[in-house]
């Protein structure tokens, strides 16, 4: 009798999610950078991170005023777009921003839902429910802004079976260097502006129906110089994290206080790319020229067995070689995480990738955000803007 009372009262909570999770995101559908030069931005891309050609789109295929090019790397895709002249509205985000994420699509069932929901939520609307067309079928695209100036396109695929988007042709190359390993996107980390980050956490519950699930203050996050701020949002089903930051008060100028004078406004800081295999991926990123912020000093490694074991975990990795190639380890009640992150990808200390492997751990690596951060600063030292 009562495993049947508890059966019908998780069907209803089951209802009560669902209805709750007014917004369900399949996934993150691809990223778009607005960029200089998308020509040699794809060569960067493929050379030093192993992304694969995908899918075209400019003169050649009919487009007048922009050119793109998709890559891709398991689930990962990346648009890479240049204006054609100087009329194009594209030209104005790259003078004011530099390069940069412009665009974080999401994949939907529905984008004529996802739009309505979020904008009757108070959502700004970037472009109404389009249909696009081709021999392959309809996508249904909509979007709408989030921080600074940087958007959320919602993408319905369900009837479409061409190579990308109608418009896209395949993208054949007789350049293929290989993969580096780099599987799915884990999260992409906003960073807004002084006393900003309460009101997009709330944009984010309000609007997207996401959830805060963890939060750093600045007590957790400083060093001697700097300090900053970070929650982290989660929607529904926990596929799309996206961690937001803002500066707090330190001596020294934070280095989200660098990214935000730099980009001149809030924006996409990074992007969390997933691997299996990190000392493969990254001993590969390393030979093709990807640069990694400073190892951390050796006491940071000869503290990790000790941080290790307070959770009881073991690590399968060979800590000297985590070490050589400069991969910081965090852990929490549920296992590890390793990571490492690039430099800036461009020459505005803006964006930048962090490589991570996740083995059981859920977090960030918080506790590694002192000896990341230190990192950060000798760079903004040399930098000048510290
Ligand atoms: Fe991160």
């Amino acid at each position: 009798m009562s495993k049947k009372i508890e059966s019908v009262n998780y069907g209803l909570e089951k209802i009560f999610e669902g209805a709750q999770d007014f917004l369900p995101l399949l996934g993150t559908d691809y990223v778009e950078f607005y960029v200089g030069n998308a020509k040699q931005a794809a060569h960067f891309y493929k050379t030093a991170f192993g992304f694969q050609s995908y899918a075209y789109r400019g003169l050649e295929t009919g487009a007048k005023d922009s050119v793109s090019y998709v890559l891709t790397q398991d689930k990962i895709k990346l648009i890479l777009t240049t204006p054609l002249n100087s009329k194009s509205p594209i030209n104005d985000h790259i003078v004011k921003h530099g390069d940069g994420v412009k665009v974080v699509a999401l994949w939907v069932e529905d984008a004529r839902k996802a739009y309505e929901e979020t904008t009757s939520r108070g959502a700004k609307s970037y472009m109404e429910p389009t249909v696009e067309t081709d021999e392959f079928g309809e996508v249904v695209r909509a979007g709408i802004f989030t921080y600074g100036e940087t958007v959320h396109l919602f993408v319905e695929r369900k009837n479409y079976s061409g190579v990308f988007l109608p418009g896209f042709q395949k993208w054949e190359s007789e350049y293929n260097p290989p993969t580096s390993g780099l599987k799915y996107i884990d999260h992409m980390v906003g960073n807004v502006g002084w006393n900003q980050m309460d009101v997009w956490v709330k944009w984010y519950e309000d609007v997207m129906g996401f959830e805060n699930f963890l939060s750093f203050d600045d007590k957790q996050i400083h060093t001697e110089y700097s300090a900053l701020m970070s929650k982290v949002m989660s929607n529904g089903n926990g596929r799309i994290k996206f961690p937001i930051n803002e500066p707090a008060k330190g001596k020294k100028r934070s280095q989200i206080e660098e990214y935000l004078d730099f980009y001149e406004g809030a924006g996409v800081q990074h992007i969390a790319v997933a691997t299996d295999d990190i000392l493969k991926t990254v001993s590969q990123l390393r030979a093709n020229g990807v640069e990694f912020l400073s190892t951390p000093p050796d006491d940071y490694y000869a503290s990790v067995p000790g941080r290790l074991s307070e959770f009881s975990h073991e690590l399968n990795e060979d800590i000297e070689k985590l070490k050589a190639l400069g991969i910081m380890i965090d852990a929490d009640e549920e296992g590890y995480l390793l990571q490492i992150f690039t430099k800036p990808v461009e020459d505005r200390p803006t964006l930048f990738f962090e490589i991570i492997q996740r083995m059981g751990a859920k977090g960030f690596g918080a506790g590694n955000f002192k000896a990341l951060f230190e990192s950060i600063e000798r760079e903004q030292q040399k930098r000048g803007t510290l």
